[in-house]
């Protein structure tokens, strides 16, 4: 039996170890379905806090609550460690570390290949490696075989590599890890019936796909798709703000179209680890093909460029009022990068605060979801949402249209509001 074979066997028996390598938004879920699906699951992160939280039932990720958590720990079949060279016990490994931008905006790929040497020093015949950060095309197979085929072990025979992009989206109440269908690509034809096999238990629909550069090309297109119809809306705010028309009506009505239109709407900018991000991999790879990405580099303009558009209208609306922005308090309603969650990576709510105060307004804000945060050295904390602090602000923005918020108490005690989600319009009479 060869050990493709072997593994499909195992698979089938539920005698796996898998590793999971970076237990963070995405990596958390992916190892609770597998535990869920019979699985042993062996989790390792470079972060003390994580590995000991997690090991304790205390989820560190809003989408598994302790008590899942701690249902999976009950079975003994999750455990968290900092030690790397126990994942030599893996039968499979799944990679999900984070793939960030340099200060250039150039892919910064460190923690793949960091996370590829932590594999290849273990890497034993008959594992199964599978990469799921999002990157661009090319990455498993000109960065991750050439390190792992370094032990001397030969891809497709001793061990099997292949590229599946995670879709997580945190918050969604309806589609998650297990239901959403995942994208799976292999170096060769065994890594592809490997992955294939590995994955079924836990997911209910897998996409196979021809190569690996397929897979990792699916999710970029996917996030692009996401950037350039978002900066689409967003063109059509600042156009209908300057024809003096509503765009949220527009787009409504545009919406009941029952073909070839798809609803996207406009906002404060991007944010997350993935929207703002990922075209930008992309578009580093095709540079080096002297190729420019039009769309792309377009939709990321449009999109930065939001938060300047929004404290225009601040500026605007306290005008109204007979206000300059500089002496002006604003009071910020939600940080996070989309509503009902705590992530605040990359959230235009920092950048709308730092323009706003550079204008020399007194910024507060308040957040269900984000008790406090540092940026640029200063710290800031949640005001409560009442009827005295909205009272006291001389403008209130909606930034992030948490479910949660107060509307009625905002549109009742508001002086000024400025609000870039349409929020108070939609839940009005709610
Ligand atoms: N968050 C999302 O919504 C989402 C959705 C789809 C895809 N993705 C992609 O998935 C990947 C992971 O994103 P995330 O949001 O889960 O990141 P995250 O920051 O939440 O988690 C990453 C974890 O990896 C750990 N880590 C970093 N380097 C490590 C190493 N060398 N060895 C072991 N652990 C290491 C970190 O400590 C952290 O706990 C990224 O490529 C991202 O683009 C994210």
């Amino acid at each position: 039996m060869s050990l493709a074979d072997d593994l499909v066997k195992k698979a089938e028996s539920r005698d796996v170890l898998f590793g999971i390598i970076g237990l963070g938004y995405v990596g958390l879920p992916l190892a609770v379905e597998l535990a869920k699906a019979g699985y042993r699951v062996l989790g390792f992160d470079v972060s003390e806090r994580v590995v000991e939280g997690l090991n304790k039932g205390v989820s560190h990720v809003k989408d598994i609550s302790d008590t899942q958590l701690r249902d999976i720990l009950k079975t003994g079949r999750f455990s968290a460690t900092t030690d790397g060279s126990r994942l030599r016990e893996a039968d499979a490994i799944s990679i999900c570390v984070p793939t960030p931008l340099s200060k250039f905006k150039d892919p910064d790929v460190s923690y793949i290949v960091a996370a590829t040497e932590t594999v290849k020093k273990v890497l034993r015949p008959g594992q199964a490696i599978i990469l799921e950060s999002t990157t661009y095309p090319g990455t498993t197979r000109e960065i991750m075989l050439p390190l792992l085929e370094a032990t001397g072990l030969k891809v497709g025979v001793d061990f099997f590599l292949s590229f599946s992009p995670e879709r997580v989206d945190p918050g969604n109440a309806v589609y998650q890890t297990k239901n959403t269908p995942k994208v799976v690509g292999g170096i060769t034809a065994d890594c592809l019936r490997v992955v294939c096999a590995l994955y079924q238990p836990a997911i209910d629909t897998l996409v196979p796909v021809s190569t690996t550069e397929a897979a990792e090309l699916v999710k970029l297109l996917e996030n692009t798709f996401r950037s350039v119809n978002i900066g689409l809306a967003n063109e059509m705010a600042i156009v209908c703000d300057k024809l003096g028309v509503d765009v949220w009506e527009v787009i409504d009505a545009a919406a009941t179209k029952p073909f070839g239109f798809m609803k996207f709407t406009p906002g404060p900018g991007l944010g997350g680890h993935c929207i703002p991000i990922d075209p930008h991999y992309l578009a580093w790879k095709m540079r080096g093909l002297n190729y420019k990405t039009r769309f792309i580099d377009l939709a990321g303009e449009l999109n930065t460029e939001m938060p300047v558009f929004w404290v225009r209208k601040v500026g605007d609306a306290l005008n109204q009022l007979g206000k300059a922005v500089r002496g002006s308090t604003v009071l910020i309603l939600g940080v996070a990068y989309k509503k009902d969650i705590e992530d605040l990576r990359e959230s235009p709510a920092l950048d709308i605060i730092r323009l706003l105060e550079q204008q020399g307004a007194t910024v507060s804000y308040h957040d269900p979801y984000v008790p406090s945060f540092k940026e640029d050295g200063h710290a800031y904390a949640s005001v409560p949402l009442t009827a005295d602090t909205v009272k006291a602000a001389d403008c209130v923005m909606v930034v992030t249209d948490h479910s949660s918020l107060d509307y009625d108490l905002i549109r009742t005690h508001a002086r000024c509001i400025v609000d870039t989600r349409n929020a108070l319009a939609r839940t009005q009479g709610r």
